[in-house]
């Protein structure tokens, strides 16, 4: 079955097609499509995602982002002459619904709030016959809430048009399941790969920029949360320590670039780092429970920046300082979450360990896990999205969608309207 999953719930505004196939016994997937526009300029010059600016970049974006997925996943099928023209509804003669006048008031209804989404809805799918699909699978959270208003908008309007069920899916779900998805390069669409499973109990590493949970998954989308962060989450910590070394948003992928600048020069890792005269801490890493904090280790950034006069950090000394301590703090936070992440091993004893989300794009993170499962825990399957679907994507949300529909959990088109809301906290369960 092919699921289009839409993802909006941050600063990304991505859509993808996805063949499911196998169940919940072997699910395997084939990617028929994956587009994300990126928002990271727009909220560049804030330091960080402003929720209402990153609502009408997704409201401005979706349908181009929808038009281009369909387009590559080839599910743009009987397309009216009209098209690339300015087609209003009632213009069109082949639609299945514009002429009709109830869909359409529909529609207008569902996506008022939106009226450049609506705008753009109403010129580009009555010009389309309904691709063939199955399922439609839409994050409803944990997110920023007038960010997931705009892809459950755009679900819920596209469920009614299409005749389609709606998936409703957890953010953080699809970050877990996204180690199914094939291996390899996005590059080339249509991607096939050879399927990867969980075996359970299996243990995740949840690490993203609102996130940092340590969860038990007993089987197929059953989850028992056993830590988490108490105050700011690990890539949140990256941002906010990149943004006191001047570093670009957001801050993990600058971080890791200078923190490898250090490691190619063949500088060892570790605390307190090679002739530092300093040692960042690594908050938690020995309470005997699975949570975590990063906020005490980005304070210590900001003291330890505070004491370094600006005009050296200005100066021609600088650089090498900040490259130092961002490969410091980076290791800070790699060594926090392998030691809780151990404990975790060794008291639950898991078959595969997932490490997913966005901080699980970290070069150095990876390695490191790797390094210390092959020595410490040979027995554990561990499992990392492909880099490019640890951040953001709705890939995932495919993905998580296909198997939520083999539970049954779809919402029939007529249930939709009512059912569907944005859950800014949304918990895993
Ligand atoms: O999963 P994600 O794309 O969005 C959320 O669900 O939050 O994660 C984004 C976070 C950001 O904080 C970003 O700085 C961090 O992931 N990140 C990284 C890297 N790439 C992205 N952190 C460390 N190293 C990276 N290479
Ligand atoms: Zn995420």
């Amino acid at each position: 079955m092919i699921i289009l999953g839409i993802e909006t719930s941050c600063d990304d505004t991505a859509i993808s097609l996805v063949k499911g196939s196998g169940g919940l016994r072997r699910p395997r997937f084939q990617i028929l499509a994956q587009v994300i526009s990126s928002q990271t300029a727009a909220h560049a010059s804030w330091g960080g995602v402003v929720p209402n600016l990153a609502k009408r970049e997704h409201t401005k974006n979706l349908v181009p982002v929808l038009r281009e997925a369909l387009g590559k996943a080839k599910l743009i099928k009987g397309l009216t002459l009209h098209l690339g023209l300015k087609v209003k509804p009632w213009q069109i003669k082949v639609t299945p619904w514009g002429s009709k006048g109830i869909a359409f008031n529909a529609v207008k209804k569902i996506l008022a709030r939106e009226p450049e989404l609506l705008e753009q809805f109403l010129e580009f799918i009555p010009t389309l016959a309904p691709p063939k699909i199955d399922a439609i699978a839409v994050t409803v959270g944990p997110g920023l809430e007038p960010a997931l208003w705009t892809g459950i908008n755009l679900a819920r309007a596209l469920a009614l048009v299409w005749k389609k069920p709606v998936i409703p899916v957890n953010h953080l779900e699809g970050h877990i399941v996204s180690v199914l998805a094939p291996r390899g390069r996005l590059l080339g669409q249509g991607l096939k790969g050879r399927p990867w499973s969980i075996k359970f109990p299996a243990l995740a590493l949840i690490v993203s920029g609102g996130h940092t949970e340590l969860v038990i998954m007993s089987d197929w989308l059953k989850y028992k949360i056993i830590g988490q962060t108490r105050d700011d989450a690990a890539g949140e910590a990256f941002d906010k320590v990149a943004r006191l070394l001047d570093l670009p948003y957001p801050g993990g992928p600058a971080i890791s670039e200078l923190a490898k600048i250090y490691t190619n020069q063949g500088l060892p890792l570790g605390q307190g780092l090679k002739d530092s005269p300093w040692s960042l801490p690594r908050p938690m890493i020995n309470s005997p429970d699975f949570d975590f904090s990063f906020s005490g280790l980005k304070t210590a950034v900001r003291y330890l920046l505070q004491k370094i006069p600006r005009t050296v950090l200005d100066g021609s000394q600088g650089l090498s300082l900040k490259i130092k301590i961002a490969a410091d703090f980076q290791q800070a936070v790699v060594d926090v979450l392998l030691a809780k992440t151990a404990k975790a091993l060794e008291k639950y004893r898991p078959k595969t360990l997932i490490v997913a989300g966005g901080v699980s794009a970290n070069q150095s993170l990876r390695q490191q896990f790797g390094a210390r499962l092959a020595a410490d825990y040979p027995e554990v399957k561990l499992l990392l999205p492909t880099p490019s679907l640890s951040i953001d994507n709705a890939t995932m949300i495919a993905l998580a969608g296909y198997l939520r529909f083999y539970r049954g959990e779809a919402l029939l088109p007529s249930l939709k309207a009512a059912l569907l809301k944005a859950e800014g906290r949304l918990v895993l369960k």
